[in-house]
């Protein structure tokens, strides 16, 4: 037996009490492998409904469903050990009612076994973020970009600049007040989300918010180069796979219309060889 205490995962208090310390690493993840590889290097794993553009080809988030992210969310969980899981709720699975937003993220978490659940919207889904933390559902909230709100915002676009930018702090505050542990501030400008950085005692998780935040997230694939459809100016390419698996794909395909693939090597002989 180990002397070694098991690994525990990290829980929605200790991502709160680190407002202000060492930033907070989150990266989406919607596999097991990928879990694997970021759980030791990242506080929080988020299977993000991104999910439905980088791995399943859909022009949005909009068409991402409770099944879809309750199969990801449960590979995710299976290959995570340190990091929290925390998991999006999906285009209208939330908005209706507090109620229909209780039944959802029980059943996302009683599911998958991630730990919190993500939803989108500032003041007006206060009241939901109440009902769910109250009855034991840890709430990480999400303002500024809202891309499931992609319609109504009219595009992908910065939040928060001139008489936008009261509404980004209002937001903040009353998503804090109604008990989310944390809060994602997507494409504000740095200033403004520094300004929100610091009026809250909860950390803010930017992505296209600047250095300020008390933490960042990215998209796995955007940052790893394997999704290449669009690359919003916050995204920096930390690996160019995409193009190393082209490179493989390529060389594969050559060596199996040339016959150089399978080499004896990764052949069965016929009789095997006699143990010296
Ligand atoms: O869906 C997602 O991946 C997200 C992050 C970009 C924050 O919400």
């Amino acid at each position: 037996m180990s002397a070694q205490s098991p690994v525990r995962p990290v829980l929605p208090p200790e991502i709160r009490a680190r407002k202000g310390a060492a930033p907070l690493v989150v990266l989406t993840a919607y596999t097991t492998p990928v879990a694997r590889l970021a759980d030791p290097h990242c506080d929080v794993l988020l299977v993000g409904d991104s999910l439905g553009m980088v791995l399943h080809g859909l022009p949005s988030t909009l068409g991402v469903t409770m099944e879809m992210m309750i199969l990801h969310g449960r590979a995710v969980v299976r290959g995570a050990e340190k990091a929290m899981v925390v998991i999006d709720m999906p285009f209208g699975s939330y908005e209706e009612s507090p109620e229909q937003a209780f039944r959802n993220a029980a059943r996302l978490i009683s599911e998958t076994g991630a730990t919190s659940v993500k939803l989108e919207g500032g003041a007006h889904m206060a009241d939901t973020i109440a009902f769910l933390t109250a009855r034991g559902v840890p709430v990480m909230a999400h303002i500024g970009l809202t891309p499931q709100s992609v319609n109504t915002l009219g595009g992908y676009k910065v939040v928060g600049r001139d008489a936008e930018a009261e509404k980004v702090v209002e937001d903040a505050r009353a998503v804090e007040a109604a008990g989310a542990y944390a809060v994602v501030l997507e494409k504000v400008p740095e200033g403004l989300a520094a300004r929100v950085t610091q009026n809250l005692a909860i950390p803010t998780i930017g992505i296209g918010a600047g250095v300020h935040c008390d933490g960042q997230v990215l998209v796995v694939d955007d940052m790893l180069g394997l999704f290449t459809d669009f690359r919003p100016k916050f995204v920096k390419r930390f690996g160019e796979l995409g193009q190393a698996a082209d490179a493989a794909i390529a060389a594969y395909a050559t060596e199996v219309r040339t016959r150089a693939f399978p080499g004896p090597e990764h052949s069965f002989p016929d009789v095997p060889k006699a143990k010296s």
